[in-house]
């Protein structure tokens, strides 16, 4: 039986939020509650945006010639909203920075990894974006879902997570779409396989390096060793347990028939937008990037 694939809504239109956090009043140093652990995983995780949304949009572009006009057009304002992510929080971290952190470590093994990716063919930089967007997706998800996550959080840097995290979803489809574009040639059996070995390589680095960056950046607040390891491990994976709690959907993208909109969520974009009404925000429109 072949199975049912859902494909990205017809009437969603992916427009940019060109907003900006944290500007006026200094962000404390532990901006997550008082937390070395719940900062320390998010701004491990924020060290790795400039940089690598760049080289996604860099992946996903390559492939843009020739698409179909709506999956052009998504790439377009797929290409906005991440150049602005970037801005955002290449301003954060130099907060954090300011704050006294060293993330130098963190971002030389960010350029490290998309180095390696790079000197592969480019489906395979393509192939890397598609199974890091659905991972940034679930995540995003999970973040707006659940209060839980940024609980306690400094204010103007809780809703740079939100921000982010809702236009995450929003083209949350359109690296899976240009992937299922670029190799439309291929046997399905050859798609799975370098689909769920990419997933699997991707996950792998970024548990491993998402942890050390954390466990780097708790090193400088003086927390060190198995309590290290042990408060970094349970704000993981027991409480509130981001981690987990993605699991299962982490899971759904090597099912076949998987599709990022199979679970629609706009909900949650709706329920975003309610809130953050007030925040600045010039204009509703696409702007053109690059
Ligand atoms: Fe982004
Ligand atoms: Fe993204």
């Amino acid at each position: 039986m072949k199975a049912t694939i859902l494909p990205t809504p017809t009437d969603l239109t992916i427009v940019p939020r060109d907003r900006r956090f944290g500007r006026e009043t200094a962000t404390p140093r532990l901006w997550h509650g008082g937390s070395v652990e719940a900062t320390a995983i998010y701004n491990a995780l924020s060290t790795t945006f400039p940089t690598g949304e760049a080289f996604f949009v860099e992946s996903v572009r390559k492939f843009r010639e020739g698409a179909p006009p709506k999956l052009a057009q998504e790439i377009q304002a797929f290409t906005t909203q991440e150049a602005i992510h970037s801005r955002e929080h290449d301003a954060f971290n130099r907060r954090a920075a300011d704050a006294g952190y060293d993330l130098s470590k963190l971002e030389a093994r960010v350029e490290r990894r998309l180095a390696v990716t790079r000197s592969k063919p480019p489906i395979v930089s393509l192939g890397a974006t598609m199974a890091l967007e659905h991972f940034t997706a679930i995540l995003a998800h999970q973040l707006l879902a659940n209060p839980r996550h940024l609980e306690g959080g400094e204010r103007q840097t809780a809703d740079l997570w939100r921000w982010h995290a809702c236009e995450e979803i929003e083209h949350k489809g359109v690296a899976y779409d240009t992937w299922l574009y670029a190799t439309r040639d291929w046997p399905r059996w050859k798609r799975w396989k370098v689909k769920a070995k990419v997933m699997l390589y991707v996950t792998r680095n970024f548990l491993v390096d998402r942890t050390s960056g954390a466990l780097e950046l708790m090193r400088q607040d003086g927390v060190t060793g198995l309590e290290a390891w042990r408060r970094l491990l349970w704000y993981l994976w027991v409480r509130p347990g981001m981690f987990r709690k993605i699991a299962g959907a982490w899971g759904k993208f090597f099912l076949p028939g998987f599709h990022p909109w199979n679970e629609d969520d706009r909900h949650l974009l709706k329920a975003y937008d309610a809130s953050a009404i007030g925040l600045a925000e010039p204009k509703r429109k696409v702007r053109r990037a690059a």
